[in-house]
């Protein structure tokens, strides 16, 4: 069975005394449940989310990395860097990178490869814009998306790592997927996985829905028998709702 993961995703919201804040608050709220629970504070606030999380059941992650271990990048964030600030997980491919900042499947590969080099998790994002979506081609996208972002893995790493499934139009925006749209595309991939590195890694790969996730809507997600959790933008910002997201996921 497949742990249900939660991840919340603070894109950049939160100073390092917020973030600090939000993890005190969050900390009683989740103490005794299965979910695996990730959150995710820009670089700068890192430290003191792994501070305050410290002795929990709450992992830290970043929303990025450069796929390089050390070198003249000005600016860039590595795999060994977050592993000793004490981060368990590592954001890839967030459609906002691909938007905003020239993220590729390529480099989507590599920052893979990376995280894995530095014993990060990777929660691996892919997903449709609504032009995509309206000229049906989400299948297409996301299978070359996890074609090309995923390939060249072994069946084990496959086994660790974490699919964020995020339809691009549903992301802020109060849209979300239908739960059985959603079921499609993860069931979907699930068996693109199982074809790429066979049926067993794949079944143990967790796959999340990301868009729009709150309280209100997280049930209809979790009765689908492939989706495995949520990777939440804006309701992650307020303990209670993240709180409430986690529990009623358990
Ligand atoms: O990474 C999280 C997603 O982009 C979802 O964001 O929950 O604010 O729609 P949202």
């Amino acid at each position: 069975m497949r742990q249900v993961i939660i991840a919340g995703n603070w894109k950049m919201y939160k100073t390092a005394g917020e973030a600090r804040r939000l993890v005190e608050d969050l900390k009683p709220l989740v103490g005794a449940t299965q979910v695996e629970i990730v959150v995710c504070p820009p670089f700068t606030a890192l430290a003191a989310a792994v501070n305050a999380a410290s002795g929990t059941n709450i992992s830290v992650g970043a929303q990025d990395l450069f796929w390089e271990d050390e070198g003249p990048y000005t600016g860039e964030v590595s795999g060994p860097m977050l592993k000793d600030l004490g981060c368990r997980f590592c954001i890839i491919g967030h459609s906002e990178r691909r938007q905003y900042f020239g993220e590729t499947d390529a480099s989507v590969r590599k920052k893979v490869q990376a995280a894995f080099r530095s014993d990060l998790i990777p929660i691996v994002c892919v997903g449709e814009t609504l032009a995509e979506r309206e000229d049906g081609k989400t299948l297409e996208v996301c299978r070359r998306q996890v074609e090309e972002g995923l390939g060249g893995l072994t069946p084990e790493k496959i086994a660790r790592l974490v699919v964020a499934y995020e339809p691009v139009w549903a992301i802020g925006t109060g849209k979300t997927a239908t739960p059985q749209d959603a079921q499609e595309v993860i069931g979907f991939i699930r068996e693109l996985l199982g074809k790429m590195y066979g049926k067993d890694p794949a079944q143990r790969c967790r796959i999340q829905y990301g868009g729009s996730v709150k309280p209100e809507n997280i049930a209809s997600f979790m009765e689908q028998p492939d989706i495995d959790g949520a990777l939440v933008g804006g309701a992650s910002l307020d303990p209670i709702s993240f709180a409430a997201i986690v529990n009623t996921a358990a």
